[in-house]
């Protein structure tokens, strides 16, 4: 699959060992293989990626069975090696991961990363071939007060500073608004593609600003924030919901498998 018109992705967070993932990943990959063989309908499979962000002690292990599913990692540093005790370097996890987490707000807030060290962090993963996922979102203070969108323009601005056209539409944003992460609270389907129709303008401006005209091939908005199996449908219902960012939905096997299967439905149509 060269451009999935869809992603289901898992953020595993810091949940699970090398075997309980490795087990994960096995039983998902049989049931997609199951749902594939006595499934009508095959055409849908094919535009939806599933991706597993796992911890980064199970990525090598989960590669090499892996062939249903993509692998990404939860972070990265900026510099390929070095005295910088703690981190992973883009080169160790080339050749494992397909994708980067960047930027998701538990890093952002709890780790104090800022926009620079994102940014940098997005030239990285570029330059190493990885495909970035970056994470933008307000809190509910923000919200509340009207500054959903400022906070997100505000963001993006300065995350994809420096970035040529190609390198942006290399992109997947996810909009989590941070008060809908692990409070079982979604943003209701309106909301969240209000925020992402905004994200979509956005994007397209900043690369028409670059002298690009073919908006065909524009960044996939995924919706993260208490995705679960009951609401999944109808958020990727949304004219511009392109996936979601699942976190405590996706340790759960049976879950995140239906919340894929409601991907394929809306693939379908
Ligand atoms: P929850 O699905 O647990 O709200 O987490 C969302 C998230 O942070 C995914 O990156």
């Amino acid at each position: 699959m060269t451009t999935p018109s869809y992603i289901i992705a898992g953020n595993w967070k810091m949940n699970k060992t090398p075997q309980e993932s490795i087990d994960f990943i096995s039983a998902l990959q049989e049931k997609l293989i199951l749902n594939h063989k006595t499934s009508k309908d095959s055409a849908s499979f094919n535009t939806v990626e599933v991706l597993i962000i796992s911890p980064f002690t199970s990525l090598y292990p989960v590669k090499s069975i892996s062939s249903q599913v993509k692998i990404g990692a939860q972070n990265l540093f900026y510099e390929e090696k070095g005295a910088y005790t703690g981190e992973i370097s883009p080169l160790m996890l080339k050749g494992i991961a397909d994708y980067v987490l960047i930027g998701h707000s538990e890093r952002r807030q709890i780790f104090k990363e800022d926009d620079i060290s994102i940014n940098k962090k997005i030239k990285t993963a570029l330059k190493h071939e990885f495909n970035p996922i970056l994470c933008v979102g307000e809190t509910l203070e923000e919200r509340e007060s009207g500054n959903t969108f400022s906070k997100i323009e505000n963001q993006l601005t300065a995350d994809l500073d420096g970035l040529t056209v190609q390198e942006i539409q290399k992109l997947v944003i996810a909009y989590e608004p941070i008060w809908a992460i692990g409070t079982g609270k979604n943003a209701t389907p309106d909301q969240a593609q209000e925020v992402h129709e905004f994200i979509g303008n956005f994007l397209i401006e900043k690369l028409n600003s670059k002298n690009f005209s073919d908006n065909s091939k524009t960044p996939l908005i995924l919706y993260g924030g208490s995705v679960t199996p009951q609401n999944s449908f109808d958020l990727l219902s949304k004219k511009n919901i392109k996936g979601v960012l699942v976190g405590g939905s996706s340790l759960k096997i049976d879950d995140f498998f239906d919340i894929i299967m409601n991907c394929y439905k809306v693939a379908m149509d």
